[in-house]
């Protein structure tokens, strides 16, 4: 049974609520049911995630074995609500579905749906549960995927609502592609996968939500650095360095990006999220001391990689993009691998996949 079943706990106090405290509320059967949060993965998780993604990739490349996932959810429809610009979260999703065999739809303009004939969002959240198995959302509002949750679980047809962004706050399904894109780069290494390693964070970190899921997730790995290369006014904001500091998650701050380049493992960069300038401020969009091209690559490790969420602009030259250290692309399309998995979890198909033994890395 769903947690919490009926009207016991109002909106406000769920919203009062940390999201490690609110995970508690998103689980059914000692599953997660709702994706909502970083905060809601554990070590073991991210592990299952990841080798889920890599059976599904490698299931994928075989006739037999792709016919057998668009097989897993044919019975299933995914409805995709993305009220914010999206190529990549959206087109990924709508792909990992497919591969699974789902059906899917979409509401990109909230100007053609009801919404704009004053329908509350909570009707409009329950409409949508009406007719699909599976939300997809993306929302300008930090707080409207723990509403939409939040309605569904309290409605009587809750289906399990999955976060392709909310604000500047969350990203969720983003920060387990880019886990599952750090253990795919170290792996063939002598000590492989995340532990140990120094992963530096490069641009809007601020604003980046991104960045903030991330980051999130780094406290559960052994002995890794973080180091957070900002431009002046685009620092990581309290809660996440507060975050950080409770999980005992070594971190420094530093606005001299080459001088770090040499000691890291990994460079994650992010373009300027202006989209959220405030009060008529527009915020310069290129800091050429914060990109990367062939100079800076010259100074990283031969076996460092560098990431990027997409989209890019400046920060990273698309003239490095055939240096094999840049998984920028690769990363892209892991999004694709992870959102399978992540959706054959949910819907309790994953248990399937590890009997194509053959294709299971454990
Ligand atoms: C990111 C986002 O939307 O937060 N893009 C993505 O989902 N891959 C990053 C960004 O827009 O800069």
């Amino acid at each position: 049974m769903l947690m919490p079943r009926g009207a016991w706990m109002d909106w406000n106090t769920f919203l009062g609520l940390d999201y490690y405290e609110r995970a508690s509320f998103l689980k059914k059967d000692n599953r997660l049911f709702h994706l909502l949060y970083s905060q809601q993965f554990n070590r073991d998780f991210l592990d299952y995630i990841c080798s889920l993604s890599t059976a599904i990739r490698r299931l994928h490349k075989t006739p037999d074995g792709a016919s057998f996932l668009g097989n897993l959810l044919s019975h299933k429809l995914a409805m995709l609500w993305f009220k914010q610009e999206s190529s990549r979260t959206y087109l990924s999703f709508e792909s990992a579905c497919q591969l699974l065999g789902m059906k899917t739809s979409d509401i990109r303009d909230p100007n053609v749906s009801s919404e704009v004939k004053g329908e509350s969002q909570e009707d409009s959240i329950q409409t949508f549960s009406s007719y699909f198995d599976l939300i997809i959302m993306r929302h300008p509002c930090k707080d409207f995927v723990g509403k939409a949750a939040w309605v569904l679980n309290n409605s009587r047809r809750a289906v399990p609502v999955i976060n392709g962004g909310s604000g500047k706050d969350q990203h969720p399904t983003q920060a387990l592609l880019d886990i599952y894109t750090l253990e795919r780069s170290f792996e063939n290494r002598v000590n492989p996968g995340i532990d140990g390693k120094t992963i530096m964070f490069v641009g809007d970190l601020k604003r980046g939500r991104t960045v903030r899921s991330l980051a999130e997730l780094m406290r559960h790995y052994k002995d890794v650095k973080l180091i957070f290369a900002a431009p002046k006014h685009f620092a990581p904001s309290e809660d996440l360095i507060n975050l950080l500091l409770h999980h005992n998650v070594q971190f420094r701050l530093t606005r001299n990006m080459h001088n770090a380049l040499k000691e890291v493992d990994a460079v994650y960069m992010t373009r300027i999220q202006d989209e959220h300038d405030e009060g008529g401020h527009k915020s310069e969009r290129f800091f050429p001391e914060f990109s990367i091209g062939p100079k800076e690559m010259d100074l990283l490790n031969e076996n460092a990689v560098v990431m990027h969420p997409g989209p890019r602009r400046g920060e990273l030259d698309p003239a490095v993009d055939n240096d094999p250290r840049v998984v920028f692309w690769r990363q892209m399309r892991n999004g694709m691998w992870v959102r399978a998995a992540l959706i054959a979890y949910l819907f309790n198909v994953d248990s399937e996949i590890p009997s194509k033994s053959r294709f299971w890395v454990p």
